[in-house]
C-alpha cells in the first residue's frame, strides 16, 4: 500500500470504528452535556399522562429536526414555555398526513375552532417559583450557545424528550434536584427566589 492508500484505508476503519462502537453507546440513551453546565443529579421514572390525542415528539424533533422552541415559543422570554396552538399545527397538517386518524381528530377541533385539552406533565407546586426565561437566558443567550441545540439545554430538566412518542416526566424537578444544580452552577441558593 502507498501512504495515502494506507491513510484512507485507517480513516475508512476508524469512521467504520466510530460508527460501529461509539455511535450506538452515545445514540438515543442520552443527550450530550452542554460543555459550560454541570448537569442537575436525579432521575424519575416517567408516568403516562394519557392525552386528548398522542403527540409524536420523536417524529417532529427527532424525523422532522423542528426546534423545540418553534414550538414553545416563549421559553425564552416568559415564565412559562407554552404549548403551541393548533393553528401552528395546522400550518403543516391541512396538508400533511391528512389521512391518519389522529390527524382527522385534531382537524375537527380545528374546525370548531377549540384546541385539544393537552394535559399537564410537569408540574411544580404553586409554592415554587420557576421561569424559563432565567434558565434559557443564561445557558442559552448569555452563554452564545447555539439555538439548534437548545435541546441540550431543555433535557436537562425535560430528558431525551426527542425519543418520546408522548411526553414524560423523567427528572424529579424536586427541592434537592434544583438546589444542587443551582449550588453547582453558581444559581441563586436563597430560599425566597423560589418561595415567594
Ligand atoms: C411541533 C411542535 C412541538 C415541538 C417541535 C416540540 N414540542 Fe413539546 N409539546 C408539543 C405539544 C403539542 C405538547 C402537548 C402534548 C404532550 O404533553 O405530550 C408538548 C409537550 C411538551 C412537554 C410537556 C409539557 C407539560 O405538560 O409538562 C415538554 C416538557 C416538551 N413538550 C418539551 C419539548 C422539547 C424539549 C422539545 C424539543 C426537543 C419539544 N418539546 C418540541 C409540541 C411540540
Ligand atoms: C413543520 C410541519 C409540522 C408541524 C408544525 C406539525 N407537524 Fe405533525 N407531523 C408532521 C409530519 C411531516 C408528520 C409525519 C407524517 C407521516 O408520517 O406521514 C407528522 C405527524 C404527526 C402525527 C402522527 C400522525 C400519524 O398517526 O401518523 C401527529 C398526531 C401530529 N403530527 C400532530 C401534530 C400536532 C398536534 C402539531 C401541533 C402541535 C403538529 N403535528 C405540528 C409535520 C408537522
Ligand atoms: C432548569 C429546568 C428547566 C429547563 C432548562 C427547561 N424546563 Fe421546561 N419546565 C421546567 C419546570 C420546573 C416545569 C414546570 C413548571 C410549572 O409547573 O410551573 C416546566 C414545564 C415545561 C412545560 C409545560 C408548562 C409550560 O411552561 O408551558 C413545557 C412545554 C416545557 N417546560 C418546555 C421546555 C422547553 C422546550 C425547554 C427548552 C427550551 C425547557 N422546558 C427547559 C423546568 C425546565
Ligand atoms: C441546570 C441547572 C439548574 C437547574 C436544574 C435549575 N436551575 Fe434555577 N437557575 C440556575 C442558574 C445557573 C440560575 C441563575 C441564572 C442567572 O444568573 O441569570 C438559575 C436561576 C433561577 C431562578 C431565578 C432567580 C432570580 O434571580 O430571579 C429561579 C427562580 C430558579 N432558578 C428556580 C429553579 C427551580 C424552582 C428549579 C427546579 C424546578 C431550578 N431552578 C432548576 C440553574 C438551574
Ligand atoms: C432552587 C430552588 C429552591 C430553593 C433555593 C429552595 N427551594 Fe424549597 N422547594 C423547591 C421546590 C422545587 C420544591 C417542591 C418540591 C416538590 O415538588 O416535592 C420545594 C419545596 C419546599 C418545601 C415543602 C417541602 C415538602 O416536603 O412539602 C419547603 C418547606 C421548602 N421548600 C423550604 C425551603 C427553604 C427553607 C429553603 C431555603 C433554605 C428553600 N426551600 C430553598 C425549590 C427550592
Amino acid at each position: 500500500m502507498t501512504a495515502t492508500k494506507k491513510m484512507k484505508f485507517m480513516v475508512s476503519v476508524f469512521a467504520f470504528a466510530v460508527f460501529a462502537f461509539v455511535l450506538p453507546a452515545t445514540s438515543l440513551a442520552d443527550l450530550p452535556v452542554p460543555a459550560h453546565i454541570i448537569p442537575p443529579v436525579g432521575e424519575h421514572s416517567g408516568e403516562h399522562v394519557p392525552q386528548p390525542i398522542d403527540f409524536p415528539h420523536d417524529r417532529h424533533v427527532n424525523d422532522m429536526k423542528i426546534n423545540c422552541m418553534y414550538c414553545h415559543t416563549y421559553a425564552r422570554r416568559s415564565a412559562v414555555a407554552g404549548i403551541p396552538p393548533t393553528s401552528k399545527c395546522m400550518g403543516c397538517h391541512k396538508m400533511i398526513a391528512t389521512d391518519k386518524p389522529r390527524i382527522q381528530k385534531l382537524t375537527e377541533y380545528w374546525e370548531k375552532g377549540e384546541s385539544p385539552k393537552w394535559k399537564k406533565v410537569h408540574d411544580v407546586p404553586d409554592y415554587v417559583h420557576f421561569s424559563h426565561e432565567k434558565h434559557i437566558r443564561k445557558f442559552v443567550d448569555k452563554a452564545d450557545f447555539p439555538v439548534e441545540d437548545v435541546q441540550q439545554v431543555c433535557g436537562l430538566c425535560h430528558g431525551e424528550v426527542k425519543a418520546m412518542t408522548v411526553a414524560e416526566k423523567v427528572k424529579p424537578l424536586n427541592m434537592g434536584f434544583c438546589v444542587r444544580c443551582h449550588e453547582a452552577n453558581d444559581g441563586p441558593g436563597d430560599c425566597w427566589k423560589c418561595h415567594k
